[in-house]
């Protein structure tokens, strides 16, 4: 039992949104309510750093998406729930794994140049770093599985040459983590465009969204003007969130299509009723969690302790083979 572990994390940029609960949380759900693993999740506040951020959205974001975790149905009774800065152990064996990665290789990553090229006056040490601190993250615990969408698997990548070079040349024991793949992991943007992210203004719909402001995102996805032949992007998107939320409502909808006789504005109703039936049952548990703000502080707090109780474990076995003790 619990013979293998899991670990991810979603980064403090914002709540919590649609894309994040399809494409990562539901997979969490999944695995914590498997018996074969353990599973910790995390909010990687640290990770925030490595781009432009505000210090008041930080500081309420890492604590803003503990209770996003606990209101989709994360249970710290299953899973370790914590926040990445109260582990101090992943930055300092994310320290020890620089010394195994060359700058080469960091700067070549696809990840690191989208993100040179958005924000052009940022590119730090840190967003160098950046893949180099997940490794860590994982392999802290030993982690040998990650659901993450498939935008993350050159950071996993990484993780695993890390993994193999400190075996080699150190003779830990550290598992090559692979990635679990979950349904929705690519979300689509609302915009017909690109992927559900919380920097793109207009792309997502957050887990805390009324009926009304769903239906007036849902309905300004871009459509064709008439059903029929080949889907545009938009479209797709509709069909996409469907299949998410409502999969039984799929065939006849794509019968309409095909014989064009398909009103977009019901597929859009069909597709803002499926995505808040699905979403109001966490909005009812968010808005009595928030009532209990000792409950969350005592989650936070257990959740670290019993976090860097193992990733301790794992920094002085590493400390010890590298001839640091
Ligand atoms: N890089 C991940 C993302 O942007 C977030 C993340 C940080 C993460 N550390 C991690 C995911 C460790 C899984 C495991 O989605």
């Amino acid at each position: 039992m619990n013979t293998h572990r899991v670990l991810s994390g979603i980064r403090a940029t914002g709540r919590l949104h649609l894309g994040n609960y399809l494409g990562a949380v539901k997979g969490f759900l999944e695995l914590q309510d498997n018996p074969t693993y353990q599973t910790l999740y995390m909010v990687a506040d640290v990770h925030t750093l490595t781009t432009p951020y505000h210090i008041d959205e930080l500081r309420k974001n890492r604590r803003e998406v503990i209770i996003d975790y606990l209101a989709a149905g994360l249970d710290p009774k299953k899973s370790i729930l914590f926040q990445q800065a109260e582990v101090n152990e992943h930055i300092e064996l994310a320290f020890y794994f620089s010394s195994v990665t060359t700058i080469a290789k960091m700067q070549h990553l696809p990840t690191f140049k989208d993100k040179v090229k958005q924000y052009p006056e940022h590119a730090t040490m840190a967003l160098l770093n950046y893949p180099i601190l997940m490794a860590a993250d994982i392999l802290v615990y030993k982690a040998s599985l990650v659901p993450v969408g498939i935008d993350q698997e050159p950071h996993l990548e990484v993780a695993r040459e890390i993994a193999r070079r400190m075996n080699q040349d150190y003779g830990t024991d550290f598992p090559e983590p692979q990635r679990f793949a979950t349904k929705g992991e690519y979300v689509p943007s609302l915009s017909g465009e690109g992927k559900m992210s919380k920097s793109v203004e207009g792309s997502f719909i957050n887990l805390t969204d009324s009926l009304d402001e769903i239906r007036k995102k849902v309905r300004s996805v871009p459509t064709a003007t008439v059903a029929g032949g080949e889907m545009t992007g938009g479209v797709k998107t509709l069909f996409t969130f469907l299949e998410l939320c409502s999969p039984d409502q799929v065939a006849s909808f794509k019968n309409e299509f095909e014989e064009r006789t398909l009103k977009f504005v019901a597929l859009k109703d069909a597709v803002t009723d499926a995505i808040y039936t699905m979403l109001k049952p966490l909005q009812e548990k968010r808005v009595k969690l928030v009532q209990d703000q000792a409950y969350i502080d005592n989650v936070i707090c257990e959740g670290a302790e019993k976090a860097r109780h193992i990733a301790r474990k794992t920094v002085n076995e590493v400390k010890e083979k590298m001839g640091l003790e």
